[in-house]
């Protein structure tokens, strides 16, 4: 469970002199996220002042941390990578594979059951290589990252997007792909756009009905969606400060849900409390140590429109509490107004249920506001009109809050404990009053609320708002209660008013817990066995990829011209697939089902060169591969864009397909094909696409040349014998083409590793 202290020292004993040399070099005083990103070069000291939003950096990241649907993949890579440990502190965390039914008791069991092959394989993967194993029940990966690595000044990386939830304690914590954190797991630098910089200043102080959660639905409304893409969003003002550590934590979390790169707030008095209240006194200790670089220079603070891209002020003596929603997390409303805009959207105005907790809102905080509220109700004689669900952050927030008797409150409402993890926020839920389709409303203190995200009805409407407010509603059971104004007749008729609500920052018998579920790894796994049944539909160990022959690729097939848009979700669909992301050759069964064909515009409908037979994508490749037959898939603008799925570059790899090429690449996956060992190249005349027909045949009559910066040519060889020869372009520089080479990434690291 240990945080890492030493490596936590090493990271200050550097910063003072990165800060000094980066703001020298700019010429400027610092933002805290210049800060923590000029410290963490993979370089070291800063030679040269980076273009936000332009230039693409390496950095070096301190931590890594894993869930346990994204590991899967990403550790099944990093055993390629013939490592004896991971470079840098990981840890996996047990927490999306536990579906809500009943209840703790008999929910994690289940889940036990069902998946136990994939928390096999990641607890002796873990054991094996040095990682820190979260076991299921141990709770949700950022809070559980909150509660024990993350540090003021950090960086980190995360399989999953609400990573950032770590920049409650001031960190600049990151979710990346499988791909990204293999790289770094074996020792390699991970690259990034120099983000944009938004600055949100609060004034004033939150008071009343309003929480943290209601700061990030306001910023939400104004940026929207996208609004803080490629940026990170730094907080600062005394309001800021004000605020707890996992009311901060609550706020950066969601800076997911309006594109956010992260978000972060500078270090105060508040990490320092939560930090020592988490036995991490030392951290705190060496953070006040050097507190001047962990949080943005005055000046900038001072005239934050001179220094970030953007900034945003919020008075939090005038901030509403809000609820967003239905469907997109954006959509922000002041609760005052929630009736009337229910009415007129024909949104239902009863509420099913009330559910409470996720990685967003499931401090002690939280958990002691909610509890006041309910425990109103029960004072005053209310039934609760919804169901209510809780699932605790970790189990060191369930064991507090059941020591504290806050779970008890909720209980005497008839609330279901969930596990310490995901469950209803990420759709693992098998809810107990619904089927179908029919139309209904939720409310909850999660993050996301897309259509299908919490029950897998699209006609669920569900609304995010703080747990104190998801409590008051789901007890009035109505979507136009107004716990501010309203009133509620309770079991003696009487009409009864809630009062605000009221918390406590910490416990203050300070946190407890028997088993936290955590497991340090073995100090030398050299002799631990990765379990992985041969026999599984859900694991299959990788073999490592062919090196290329160093000869010019001749005779390769179309294997489908793809028409428009192809995302890395049209390349490798997500849905019940996920299911087989541990097993490549299983998941490789969705291999660009969902690119649409350019000769028919169907998708999953392909000719077989070989037979002239029409099959689905997939079928047909492992036709060609079984053949000895290389193939080529031809793609439109921005191929592959979308999440940073690195299954999209491995199934066709995996297949047999040698060469993707486009009119123009989404950059991540570009780079995913060149680290798959995958010829990723671009036409060099966009309108070549169109001499492209389905029975062609491609020789690559220069590939044994392959340099940077140099074109490859193509002979596009047609069913009637004529030819185009074409031009291709590349950006496979030396140590790239070395990838391609040795067939990946990571069997160059292999090599490396065993010279
Ligand atoms: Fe899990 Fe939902 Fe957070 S899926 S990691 S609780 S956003």
């Amino acid at each position: 469970m240990a945080y890492d202290i030493d490596m936590i020292k090493k990271v200050y004993s550097q910063m003072g002199e990165r800060v000094n040399a980066a703001r020298q070099i700019a010429g400027k005083p610092l933002t805290l996220s210049e800060k923590i990103l000029y410290s963490h070069l993979w370089d070291g000291q800063p030679t040269k002042e980076y273009t936000r939003g332009k230039d693409y950096v390496d950095f070096a990241p301190d931590r890594i941390a894993c869930q346990d649907a994204t590991a899967q993949m990403a550790l099944l890579q990093f055993m390629q990578a013939g490592k004896k440990n991971v470079a840098v502190p990981t840890t996996v965390h047990c927490d999306h594979l536990i579906q809500a039914k009943l209840g703790a008791q008999f929910d994690l069991p289940s889940a036990k059951k069902s998946s136990d092959e994939v928390f096999d394989f990641l607890e002796s993967v873990s054991n094996k290589y040095g990682i820190g194993f979260w076991k299921p029940g141990a709770g949700i990966i950022h809070q559980v990252v909150l509660e024990n690595y993350a540090f003021p000044g950090g960086m980190m990386i995360g399989t999953d997007s609400h990573t950032v939830n770590a920049g409650g304690l001031g960190m600049v914590a990151i979710g990346v792909g499988g791909a990204d954190a293999v790289d770094v797991m074996a020792g390699m630098a991970w690259e990034l756009k120099f983000p944009k910089l938004i600055g949100v200043k609060l004034t004033g102080k939150l008071s009343g009905w309003t929480a943290p959660k209601d700061v990030i639905l306001k910023v939400a409304g104004i940026l929207t969606v996208k609004g803080g893409t490629g940026a990170i969003i730094e907080y600062f003002g005394e309001g800021a400060e004000s605020m707890s550590a996992t009311g901060k934590g609550t706020i950066c979390n969601m800076g997911a849900e309006v594109g956010a790169t992260t978000s972060t707030f500078g270090y105060d008095e508040s990490m320092a409390r939560y930090l020592r209240a988490t036995n991490r006194a030392d951290v705190a200790e060496a953070a006040n140590a050097v507190k001047e670089h962990l949080t943005g220079d005055a000046e900038v603070y001072a005239n934050p429109e001179k220094y970030f891209d953007e900034v945003i002020e919020i008075n939090l003596d005038e901030l509403k509490p809000h609820l967003n929603g239905p469907f997109t997390p954006d959509l922000a409303t002041p609760i005052s107004e929630m009736g009337e805009k229910a009415r007129a959207n024909d949104w239902p105005i009863n509420v099913d249920w009330g559910l409470i907790g996720s990685c967003t809102n499931s401090s002690y905080e939280d958990l002691t506001r909610a509890a006041s509220i309910a425990k109103q109700a029960v004072d005053k004689k209310v039934k609760a009109k919804s169901d209510f669900g809780i699932n605790p952050g970790s189990e060191q927030i369930r064991f507090t809050a059941e020591r504290d008797g806050l779970l008890q409150i909720f209980e005497d409402l008839d609330a279901t404990i969930f596990t310490n993890a995901c469950g209803p926020c990420i759709g693992q839920w098998d809810r107990s009053d619904r089927k179908g389709e029919e139309k209904n409303t939720i409310v909850h203190s999660f993050n996301r609320n897309f259509s299908k995200r919490a029950d897998g009805n699209p006609n669920t409407h569900a609304f995010v708002g703080s747990p104190e407010m998801v409590a008051a509603i789901a007890i009035a059971g109505r979507l136009d209660f107004d716990p501010t104004t309203d009133t509620l007749l309770n079991e003696d008729g009487e009409y009864v008013k809630l009062d605000e609500p009221t918390g406590l920052e910490l416990p203050p018998k300070g946190f407890d817990v028997e088993d936290p579920g955590y497991l340090a790894p073995t100090e030398d796994g050299s002799t631990v066995e990765v379990k992985v049944n041969p026999e599984s539909e859900r694991l299959q160990l990788l073999e490592p990829f062919e090196p290329w022959d160093g000869q010019n690729l001749m005779g390769a097939k179309l294997l489908i011209k793809a028409f428009g848009k192809c995302t890395t979700d049209h390349i490798s669909m997500a849905g019940p697939w996920l299911r087989f992301r541990g097993h490549l050759d299983n998941i490789s069964n969705n291999c660009l089902i969902g690119a649409v064909n350019a000769f028919n515009m169907k998708t999953n409908f392909v000719k077989n060169q070989i037979t002239g037979d029409y099959d689905g994508v997939p079928a047909t490749q492992r036709k060609y591969k079984a053949a000895g037959i290389p193939t080529v898939v031809v793609g439109d603008h921005n191929y592959g864009e979308g999440s940073s799925r690195e299954h999209a570059a491995m199934e066709p790899r995996h297949l047999g397909v040698k060469v993707v090429l486009v009119k123009s690449f989404a950059r991540i996956h570009e780079t995913n094909l060149k680290k798959q060992g995958m010829l990723g190249i671009t036409f060099a005349n966009e309108s070549d696409y169109d001499l492209i027909q389905e029975d062609d045949t491609f020789n690559f009559i220069d590939l044994e040349n392959f340099a940077p910066d140099k074109q490859l040519t193509i002979e596009v060889v047609h069913a009637d014998g004529s030819k185009d020869v074409i031009k291709a372009n590349h950006t496979y520089n030396q140590s790239q083409i070395e990838w391609y080479k040795e067939g990946s990434a990571l069997n160059l690291i292999k090599k490396q590793n065993a010279a």
